[in-house]
């Protein structure tokens, strides 16, 4: 039985196109996998602890822990827990939300999800990641400064099989409505197919 990790990271729960992206990416995802479990991690509406440096010291210690570093091994667990991780992701300002930002500080910890050798090892194993982003204006590179920045920080943890769907143009509702409806059926043939 497969667990689907999916985070949502958009601080808007209604009308959220990376969230509507993520709900048909789910229901999808059921239809392949009918005994799967989803598990859901919400940080865009919620408040996730930026790591500051007594939470960076505590990654290093043992004892007593506080509330923070609970919170990152919960994180941590939970990503060590599922076979696959579905981040639905709007750009704000160019780059992924703070929030998110947030969780990928508590979660990059070594000893834990990488570890030092002569260069780092990603400790998360055999497992799949689908990013999907939403952006306002039109999608000119190939990959977005969203999709790069989670690219390098999976690959880093040592995630390796991510694939990418981007919504663009979302700033003009009818050609988004338009995209949305052309797109998807053509990214639930591809997931279909992995
Ligand atoms: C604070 C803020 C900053 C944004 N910055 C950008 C940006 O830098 N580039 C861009 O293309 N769109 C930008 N947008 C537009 C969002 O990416 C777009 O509305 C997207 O659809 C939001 O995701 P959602 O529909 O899942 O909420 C921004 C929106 C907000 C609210």
């Amino acid at each position: 039985m497969k667990t689907l990790l999916r985070i949502d990271s958009s601080m808007r729960l209604k009308n959220s196109y990376s969230r509507r992206i993520g709900d048909n990416f789910v229901q999808e995802w059921k239809i392949r996998n009918p005994d799967g479990k989803v598990k859901h991690r919400e940080v865009g509406t919620c408040f996730i602890p930026h790591l500051d440096q007594a939470l960076f010291e505590e990654f290093h210690i043992d004892q007593n822990p506080s509330e923070k570093i609970r919170l990152s091994d919960e994180l941590i667990a939970e990503l060590f827990e599922c076979d696959e991780i579905l981040i639905t992701v709007p750009m704000y300002n160019f780059g992924i939300p703070s929030s998110l930002k947030a969780y990928i500080d508590l979660v990059v910890r070594t000893g834990k999800t990488f570890r030092y050798e002569d260069k780092p090892i990603g400790l998360l194993k055999n497992k799949k990641a689908y990013i999907l982003s939403s952006m306002g204006d039109i999608k000119t590179d190939a990959l977005s400064f969203v999709e790069m920045h989670l690219q390098q920080v999976l690959n880093y943890i040592g995630i390796k099989d991510i694939y990418f769907y981007s919504l663009d143009g979302t700033a003009d509702e009818n050609y988004a409505t338009k995209q949305l409806h052309n797109q998807i059926t053509s990214f639930n043939n591809s997931i279909n197919n992995r």
